[in-house]
């Protein structure tokens, strides 16, 4: 599972549009997504016509929660395309936020609760317009923050905020996000915007992507239809752009478009797909850890039988199966693999206090 947080303090950046359609793409080329909305604004989640009142399970009230051995996020996903679940957001009280900055796990409450969660290729994270407790939790249970830019007059101002707090976060915690920034609401027609892009360019380097998301009306226009471009207006520009951002990030985070992003190795992808009903038995041989050909040489029949939904005599032919592979094959390259998850981080008794916080916020 890869988790990216799309971020920028900047309201009206493109964070949302990115998010809700980066998620789509993705889900598009058949990875099981889950979009978390993180901003109390509600702005994807009102894109899918979904709203909440403040006592409505929201990510809020997962968050909130003490309970650890429930997969809470799971619990309050809804389908909301193929392959897309949303976490949805609502209003967050004061006293809600209070209590969130009070607990002792504060910037590592949403990494706990992605941390449960196993059926999805991707996570994404849309962030709230600020540099707060709420997008450092996002920061803290992501691999990579992907940086939505406008390619506006004030684009470049309090451009570096966001990697100052990364870079922070890095130190103090040991957790390294690795960052992407793209090109939002370009408007080639103007030479300002041009201008801008170049200057972003020369800033990222080669953390800029090279996709740029042009302005489009069908973007505007979807979230009003509470659709992703994707859904709303397939074959315009806008659902271009956003399917080429995903194959880009797909390319920098080192996971080859078109495969599957199964967490399995080549050869037991095969093997499932020759066994077992395939996208079903290759999802449980990864949840059940079986993801290379040496986990199912070694596996005892009965318990695989029961991870992978097949019968025992079926089991043992692929275990036997395995083990012939094992001899032939030298290759244990992963189908797409995901990188590795973040480390563990642990806050011990340095743990965060409210004006460690103000340094990043
Ligand atoms: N590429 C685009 N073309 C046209 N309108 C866009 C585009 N990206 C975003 N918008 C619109 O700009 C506004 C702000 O975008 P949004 O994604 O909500 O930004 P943020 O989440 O950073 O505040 C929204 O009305 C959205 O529909
Ligand atoms: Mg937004």
């Amino acid at each position: 599972m890869y988790t990216v947080a799309i971020a920028n303090h900047k309201g009206g950046s493109g964070k949302t549009t990115t998010a809700v359609n980066l998620a789509a793409s993705l889900a598009e080329m058949q990875y099981q997504v889950l979009l978390i909305d993180l901003d109390p604004q509600s702005h994807a989640t009102l894109s899918f016509g979904v709203e909440l009142e403040t006592d409505e399970p929201s990510i809020f009230w997962a968050m909130g929660q003490e309970n650890n051995d429930r997969a809470l996020l799971a619990e309050i996903a809804m389908p909301v395309e193929r392959g897309l679940s949303l976490v949805p957001s609502a209003p967050l009280p004061i006293h809600e936020e209070e209590s969130l900055m009070g607990r002792r796990d504060r910037l590592l409450r949403l990494r706990e609760l992605v941390a449960q969660i196993q059926k999805y290729d991707f996570v994404v994270i849309d962030c709230p317009p600020a540099l707060g407790i709420l997008t450092c939790n996002a920061f803290m249970a992501s691999q990579a923050v992907l940086l939505p830019v406008e390619t506006s007059f004030y684009a470049m101002h309090g451009v570096g905020r966001a990697l100052e707090a990364i870079a922070d976060l890095e130190k103090r915690y040991g957790h390294a996000v690795r960052h992407m920034a793209v090109a939002t609401l370009f408007d080639r027609r103007t030479a300002l915007a041009r201008d801008i892009l170049e200057e972003l360019r020369r800033y990222f380097r080669g953390a800029m992507l090279d996709t740029v998301i042009h302005q489009s009306i069908h973007l505007r226009e979807a979230s009003s239809h509470g659709k992703p471009v994707t859904a709303y207006a397939p074959s315009s520009r806008g659902c271009r752009d956003y399917c080429d951002l995903a194959e880009e990030f797909l390319q920098r985070i080192g996971v080859t478009t078109g495969e599957v992003a199964s967490g399995c190795s080549e050869e037991v992808v095969l093997l499932a797909q020759m066994y077992g009903n395939s996208r079903e038995t290759i999802e449980r041989l990864r949840d059940a850890g079986y993801t290379t050909l040496e986990g199912l040489r070694r596996a005892q029949a009965k318990k695989l039988a029961h991870h992978a939904g097949l019968s025992q005599h079926v089991a043992r032919q692929m275990i036997r199966h395995a083990t012939r592979m094992q001899g032939f094959t030298t290759s244990t390259r992963h189908r797409a693999p995901l990188p590795a998850e973040p480390r563990a981080v642990d806050l011990g008794e340095a743990s965060v206090s409210p004006d460690n916080l103000q340094a990043v916020g």
